[in-house]
């Protein structure tokens, strides 16, 4: 019941095929569709909800698949049904090798290039994110999301091959190839030969080979989208900011006094592959709420927005460790340039980059608050919190 024999699939061959059928055909519907959303303010947490469950599907393929394996060679495999058809049953075959690869292709691909690139959307399996001696690597995400594309190919194509099949043996056949692997039931000569020959398997290695090694030679470039044709060194490509928050918190009697500046813009050059860029911001002044004081923060005392309606900030952006980065340069408010680095954290896949950073400021360096000399009333100290989503237009 549980074990195969020459002529029937057992319980548990059976459990590993459509189980990991199932997962294979879900994870291949959720990766097309991330593919095809577009990269938005709106969708980002759609694209993140997906991709999680995109990526904790394929783990669990790769675990199954494993144990699916050392099952399967423990095991007599089925004899084919119609052994005289030899061409029939040499596809077949090379198909189920190819099948047998994907199921670790995909999801070794997969995991490789989440654990290269920072961030975005985890996987939910509570066993670490990351794969042992992957280091965090554009160039190495971009190989293997182009290794995972073409494996992505070579998969849907085969399984629609391999359920033509089984149709064909269910409906014009009339035979019982799907029965038995639906149902468990006996089909085949008990004498019949299992398959032995090298062929199949010689040519599903064939197509790996051509589709792995067409992956990171041929089209070694991030999915063909990007290339480097110019020469130049660094290529910094512009980020179109969709949505985020620009915050300021002071202390007020003592009591902190959080508030926000509606109005603002960033343009941001950065460059993925050498963690550097450039920002240059500017926020309306006028736009600022901080709760009951909004009025006295925006007067002549303090951000004076009657006369200094922008604040700007310009400057460098450099990668440190990870998600780790700063931005070092001249802020202006209130008509003074003071030199500011601000950290943040960035996390970028999926063409999305999410940035959250904070800084102190302090009043007394841009005059503010003159009639305050001492922290009773006003703190010196005004955090600064950004963050920010922002897209790679495609
Ligand atoms: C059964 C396993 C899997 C199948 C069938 C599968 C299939 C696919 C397909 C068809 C796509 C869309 C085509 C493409 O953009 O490459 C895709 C995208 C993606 N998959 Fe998978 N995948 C599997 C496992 C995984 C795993 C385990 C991970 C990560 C841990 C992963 C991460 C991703 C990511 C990040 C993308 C987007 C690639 C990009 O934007 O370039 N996948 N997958
Ligand atoms: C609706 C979808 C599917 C149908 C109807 C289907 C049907 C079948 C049938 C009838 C067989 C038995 C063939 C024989 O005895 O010669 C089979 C075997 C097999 N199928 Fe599928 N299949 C489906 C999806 C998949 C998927 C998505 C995969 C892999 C990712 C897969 C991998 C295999 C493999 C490796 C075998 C060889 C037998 C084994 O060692 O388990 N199948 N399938």
């Amino acid at each position: 019941m549980f074990v195969n024999t020459t002529t029937s699939y057992g319980l548990v061959a059976r459990f590993f095929h459509w189980t990991i059928a199932v997962l294979v055909l879900i994870d291949i519907v959720l990766g097309v569709m991330g593919k095809f959303t577009p990269r938005s303010g709106d969708t980002v947490g759609f694209l993140q909800l997906m991709y999680s469950t995109h990526k904790t599907i394929g783990v669990a393929v790769l675990a199954l698949a494993i144990l699916r394996v050392i099952w399967a060679i423990l095991q007599p495999r089925p004899v084919p049904l119609h052994p005289e058809r030899r061409a029939e049953t040499f596809a077949a075959e090379a198909a189920h090798w190819i099948l047998y690869a994907a199921i670790f292709v995909l999801p070794l691909s997969g995991w490789v290039m989440h654990s290269a690139e920072v961030g975005f959307a985890p996987i939910w399996w509570p066993f670490g994110q990351n794969l042992p001696f992957v280091p965090k690597s554009e160039a190495l995400a971009h190989t293997a999301a182009n290794v995972h594309w073409a494996a992505g190919i070579v998969l849907a194509a085969t399984v629609a091959a391999h359920i033509s099949g089984a149709l064909k043996h269910a409906i014009l056949d009339r035979d019982s190839t799907l029965a038995r692997m639906l149902h468990g039931i006996e089909a085949g000569n008990r004498q019949g030969e299992i398959g032995k020959h090298a062929a199949p398997a010689l040519a599903a290695l064939l197509i790996w080979g051509l589709a792995i090694g067409g992956a990171v030679t041929v089209f070694a470039s991030p999915n063909g989208a990007q290339t480097s044709g110019q020469g130049t060194a660094s290529q910094t490509t512009g980020w179109a900011v969709q949505n985020g928050t620009v915050a300021i918190t002071v202390a007020q009697m003592g009591a902190a006094v959080t508030g926000t500046f509606a109005n603002w813009q960033a343009a941001i050059e950065y460059d993925p592959d050498t963690g550097t860029g450039h920002v240059n911001a500017s926020i309306d002044a006028t736009s600022l709420s901080l709760g009951s004081v909004t009025v006295q923060a925006k007067g002549p005392e303090f951000f004076d927005v009657e006369t200094y309606s922008q604040a700007t900030f310009d400057g460098e952006i450099a990668r440190g460790d990870g998600m780790a980065h700063s931005a070092t340069g001249m802020l202006t408010l209130v008509g003074k340039s003071v030199p500011l680095t601000l950290d943040f954290d960035l996390e970028l896949a999926n063409g999305v980059a999410t940035m959250s950073g904070t800084t102190v400021l302090d009043r007394r360096d841009f005059d503010m608050g003159a009639a305050y000399p001492d922290e009773s009333s006003v703190g010196f100290s005004v955090e600064v919190l950004i963050e920010l989503t922002a897209i790679q237009p495609q």
